[in-house]
């Protein structure tokens, strides 16, 4: 397959693509999302090429998950290799080499002093549902801290911690007993109408200030679970004092920091973990989607001596898959042999190019970020900061027709979290792209 992109070829979706998704809206569940009439067939780095041939450059990695880029040779060999050995053999009851050595590795490469031990789910929430239940287990602890605009997943637990789309709580109560959720330091848009530095943090103080004087006793909160940088909440890198103050705060109150790491993570921004940017030790890690390149995996390292759950309190069969496990050691090599370096490198092109944009274009509201993973919020006035929401929408559609696959977040926000392979020239044509799909929205003459 030749890997230039974008190359699009047909009306979208083209006749191939049209037939799958006539088939898949007949058959499969109505919660769907689908953002646009894409249906891939095969992808290479951070190329991707639907059923009718069309290639588009992809700068979403399904939703911020193939690290490597997709198929990449050295993960396809690894995992072809296990397939031939064998599939399953379920770690939580036996044993494997990869499960051992995987496990290891991520105690090596987690920010915290001591030893760590690690547990291996299926997928982000289902690591979640594992921290929310070592945390209790460990704690005896009745309350946990979220964040408003955060999410961790979709099963009841997770969907607990979850406060960043009304629709995805509406008709599921009742959540979790126990959960409260706390502003998060989003300074564009300051739950208090306060301006950093000049705030003070304000909003990491609250806790203390304002919670724990009035709804509780900080010695009954278990753990702070927290998105070191808010992923679908719209790619928000609070001020790093927001986690010093909250962590210093839960040090004092033996509350463990659970740093949510499921999108940020994994080398996207620029660092192995995105709450390495801050200066603050975790207590649990959470992690998942870029760890094994696409294969299903998730991870919770936590220090051992929190992890002092007896054997048979919690368990998974599928969890820390052969296949995955193998996908997940060549995953971290690539990683550290390179692939984080450059996702800091090539996030700095990135933001570069989109910042020059903005004088441009006043729907350009905010543009953060940290390596690949980068929001650029767009307003309709960057006086009222009124969302910019169908703008956004719109923005991300008109992309694709014209060959750039890229996301949304939050209420108003065009993300971009390609594999972490992409080089300088995808970089700039999709920054190309990206003005090219502004000046067609806005009306603005090239
Ligand atoms: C920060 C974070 N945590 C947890 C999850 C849930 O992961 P999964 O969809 O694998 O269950 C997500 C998914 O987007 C996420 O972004």
């Amino acid at each position: 397959m030749a890997i230039e992109a974008p190359d699009i070829r047909t009306a979208l979706p083209g006749k191939i693509a049209r037939q799958v998704i006539a088939k898949d809206r007949r058959y499969t569940s109505s919660s769907y999302i689908k953002e646009y009439p894409f249906v891939i067939a095969r992808g290479k780095g951070a190329v991707v090429e639907d059923v009718d041939g069309n290639r588009f450059l992809d700068f979403m990695a399904g939703i911020a998950v193939n690290a490597t880029g997709h198929s990449h040779p050295r993960v396809v060999r690894a995992v072809k290799r296990q397939a031939e050995r064998f599939f399953h053999m379920c770690a939580s009851d036996f044993y494997y080499e990869s499960f051992a050595r995987l496990a290891e590795r991520l105690t090596r490469m987690t920010p915290m002093e001591g030893e760590k031990s690690v547990f291996f789910t299926n997928s982000g929430a289902e690591a979640v549902e594992t921290a929310i239940k070592l945390v209790r287990y460990h704690t005896k602890r009745p309350y946990i801290i979220a964040f408003l605009g955060s999410f961790h997943g979709r099963t009841m637990g997770a969907l607990s911690l979850t406060a960043s789309k009304a629709k995805q709580r509406s008709f599921f109560s009742s959540f979790l007993p126990g959960v409260h959720h706390i502003p998060y330091g989003y300074c564009y848009r300051c739950p208090y109408n306060l301006t950093y530095p000049k705030c003070g943090v304000h909003c990491a103080e609250a806790l203390e200030t304002v919670v724990c004087r009035n709804l509780m006793n900080p010695r009954e909160i278990g753990a702070i679970f927290i998105e070191p940088v808010q992923g679908e909440g719209g790619y928000i890198v609070p001020p790093r004092e927001f986690h010093a103050k909250l962590k210093a705060f839960a040090e004092k109150n033996g509350i463990l920091y659970v740093v949510d790491e499921v999108q940020a993570g994994m080398g996207r921004t620029g660092k192995f973990l995105s709450v390495e940017h801050f200066g603050v030790e975790p207590d649990v890690v959470i992690m998942a989607k870029g760890l094994a390149s696409g294969l299903p995996l998730g991870a919770v390292v936590a220090k051992k001596k929190y992890m002092t759950w007896k054997a048979g309190t919690h368990g998974s069969t599928f969890g820390g898959n052969p296949l995955a496990c193998e996908a997940s050691l060549e995953t971290l090599a690539l990683l550290e042999e390179g692939l984080t370096a450059n996702a800091a490198r090539m996030g700095k092109r990135l933001i570069g190019r989109i910042r020059k944009m903005a004088k441009e274009f006043p729907l350009i509201g905010d543009i953060r970020g940290l390596g690949l993973m980068i929001g650029v919020e767009l307003v309709r006035d960057r006086e009222t900061r009124e969302p910019a929401v169908k703008e956004a929408h719109d923005v991300v559609q008109a992309a694709f027709e014209r060959g750039l696959l890229i996301l949304s977040c939050g209420e108003s926000t065009v993300r971009f979290c390609p594999p972490l392979v992409v080089n300088a020239r995808e970089v700039d044509t999709a920054a190309e792209i990206f003005g090219a799909v502004l000046r067609d929205i806005t009306g603005r003459k090239g």
